[in-house]
């Protein structure tokens, strides 16, 4: 029900060009930081940041969906169905603003997330999980994918900055379905 990749996903020159899309589009018009009802994040979604959005669309048919077929397929009902519901790009500051997210579940089937930066850019961070009572970092480009399920957090950082790609993923057509994978996980 938790996956990490042991190779990047996305190059670094492409997850820079996400960064700086965000950090440009953030310089206009602001990180949100109330969209995500009780556990908000310092965000940005992704109908903010064409260019990433242009490049996401190709990335999930190509290499996320995929991924997420042989990760959890045997566990969904039609695994072709895999849809983005939600996609946004987090910052974390240690110098203010938001520096971790409490422990939570997700409201999708699957969800994941992308290391943006490099991990000598912050102390700390990385995805806790309360089944490994530890928090599961990556490098940059690198991707972890879990039920959305699973209770888990943003590890705080406490210097520097920390850039994720978050993904929401639902089965389309299966408007039940997360639930039922919820419940098949909520107790680990
Ligand atoms: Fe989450």
């Amino acid at each position: 029900m938790l996956h990490k990749t042991k190779f990047p996903i996305f190059t670094k020159e492409e997850c820079e060009r996400i960064v700086n899309e965000a950090e440009d589009i953030a310089s206009k018009i602001e990180w949100t930081k109330n969209r995500h009802g009780n556990f908000p994040t310092t965000d940005l979604p992704l109908v903010e940041l064409p260019e990433t959005m242009r490049f996401l669309r190709l990335a999930l048919v190509e290499r996320i969906y995929p991924m997420l077929k042989v990760q959890f397929g045997e566990y969904l009902p039609d695994p072709s169905k895999l849809r983005l519901a939600d996609g946004f790009v987090v910052k974390y500051d240690a110098a203010g603003g938001q520096k971790e997210l409490k422990p939570h579940r997700d409201g999708s089937v699957v969800s994941f997330n992308i290391a943006l930066n490099s991990a000598d850019d912050f102390e700390g961070g990385g995805t806790w999980f309360a089944s490994l009572d530890d928090a599961v970092k990556i490098n940059q480009g690198e991707i972890v994918s879990h039920s959305s399920a699973l209770l888990h957090g943003g590890h705080g950082i406490t210097t520097g900055k920390r850039y994720i790609l978050v993904g929401f993923v639902i089965l389309e057509g299966y408007d039940s379905w997360s639930m039922r994978f919820y419940n098949q996980v909520r107790n680990l």
